[in-house]
């Protein structure tokens, strides 16, 4: 793309070996900056204290199209890498095209590299660590500024727009925000059926207890955010002061509509349960009210039931007490053990879930 607001991959290795000849150091970030607001603002100017100068690897129009759906960027790349360039804190842009910014870093080399506060250096894309490493590039992890986001700018804007609010809402997505501790085959199960397209919801935002949950893997290989919250040292499943605030902060700067915990080992209070009280929602594996708490189908099972199965429930402050939305029996076989019966279950989980989700959304709207 030609335009005097951006720069060559080619001139700017050139200018990194320059920078670097004076003992300089050149910060490389990449983003889409749909809609500039104050948080990409004190981001920027945080990575380019990194260093000397600052690069910004711009998504072009197709990569932020890719990544953030139809109807995305909101202003073409020339215009935001216009707007980028008239910031005190950014030196040069750059415009790439493909999903990730992979090409850019391995031909600018740069010294250093910025990335916001959803990663850390283990869950960077595997393949833009790979070309960081070869480069010798060091990785910073940049805090976000919470409640600051595009989607939140554009869903402020959408619900501030008096009129067009009712038919909008009325016909938008659900952004969903899924909590869980472990392997995640709900959180799968729920981004598989919104591929399928069989639910319409976009996952805004993934977020674990447990720093190596293999739910924050899943969600990674499908480039959605997925973030570790510490949850503090409290006793008996319940989330520290902090812990809670941080989450909070993060589902409001993700503009998230719809709470599915799946999987979730922790017990959920205000200001959580306030902030999204009535759309919080939990999948339990037995017949609630049978059975809340830890290892419900071994329970069933060992109780000598002949069936069982799971619930989806809203979240109150109680131990899967909330108010029943939907069951799926499951028969309890001769021969079953705790793991063939789980995995019955689990079948019919992943098939409620999604339909659950979708089914609120809409008693939500109405
Ligand atoms: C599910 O069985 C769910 O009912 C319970 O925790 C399990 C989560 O499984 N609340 P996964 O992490 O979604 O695979």
């Amino acid at each position: 793309m030609e335009a005097s607001f951006i720069s060559t991959t080619d001139t700017l290795a050139e200018w990194r070996e320059e920078l670097g000849r004076e003992g300089k150091k050149l910060v490389l970030t990449n983003g889409c900056f749909d809609l500039l607001h104050v948080g990409h603002v004190r981001y920027l100017q945080e990575a380019r204290a990194l260093g000397d100068a600052l690069v910004v690897a711009l998504n072009g129009d197709a990569s932020v199209r890719e990544l953030k759906g139809e109807g995305r960027p909101v202003n073409n790349a020339e215009d935001r890498a216009e707007l980028l360039c008239a910031l005190e804190c950014v030196d040069r842009v750059v415009v790439f095209d493909e999903k990730r910014a992979t090409r850019v870093i391995e031909a600018i080399r740069p010294h250093r590299y910025a990335k916001g506060g959803d990663y850390t250096p283990e869950s960077l894309n595997p393949e833009e660590k790979a070309a960081l490493d070869a480069a010798g590039t060091e990785i910073h992890i940049l805090s976000l500024v919470p409640g600051k986001s595009t989607s939140a700018t554009l869903k402020k804007m959408q619900d501030d727009n008096g009129g067009a609010k009712e038919s909008d809402s009325n016909h938008r997505s659900p952004r969903l925000a899924v909590l869980g501790s472990g392997r995640g085959s709900n959180f799968e199960a729920i981004a598989n059926a919104i591929d399928a397209g069989t639910l319409d919801a976009e996952i805004a935002l993934v977020i674990s207890d447990v720093a190596d949950a293999r739910i924050l893997e899943l969600a990674r290989e499908r480039n959605i955010p997925a973030i570790h919250i510490e949850p503090g040292s409290e006793k008996g499943g319940h989330l520290s002061d902090a812990a809670l605030k941080e989450i909070v902060d993060r589902l409001q700067a993700a503009s998230v509509d719809l709470i599915a915990l799946a999987g979730f080992m922790r017990i959920v209070r205000a200001p959580l349960l306030t902030s999204f009280e009535g759309r919080i929602l939990n999948i339990h594996p037995s017949l609630l009210p049978k059975y809340p708490g830890l290892g419900a189908w071994r329970q069933a099972l060992e109780s000598g039931d002949t069936e069982t199965g799971c619930t989806v429930h809203l979240v109150d402050a109680g131990v899967d007490t909330g108010a029943i939305l939907a069951q799926a029996k499951v028969p309890i076989l001769p021969g079953d053990d705790a793991e063939t019966l789980h995995a019955r279950i689990q079948e019919q989980e992943h098939q409620l879930y999604p339909q659950e989700i979708s089914k609120l959304w809409a008693n939500h709207r109405q």
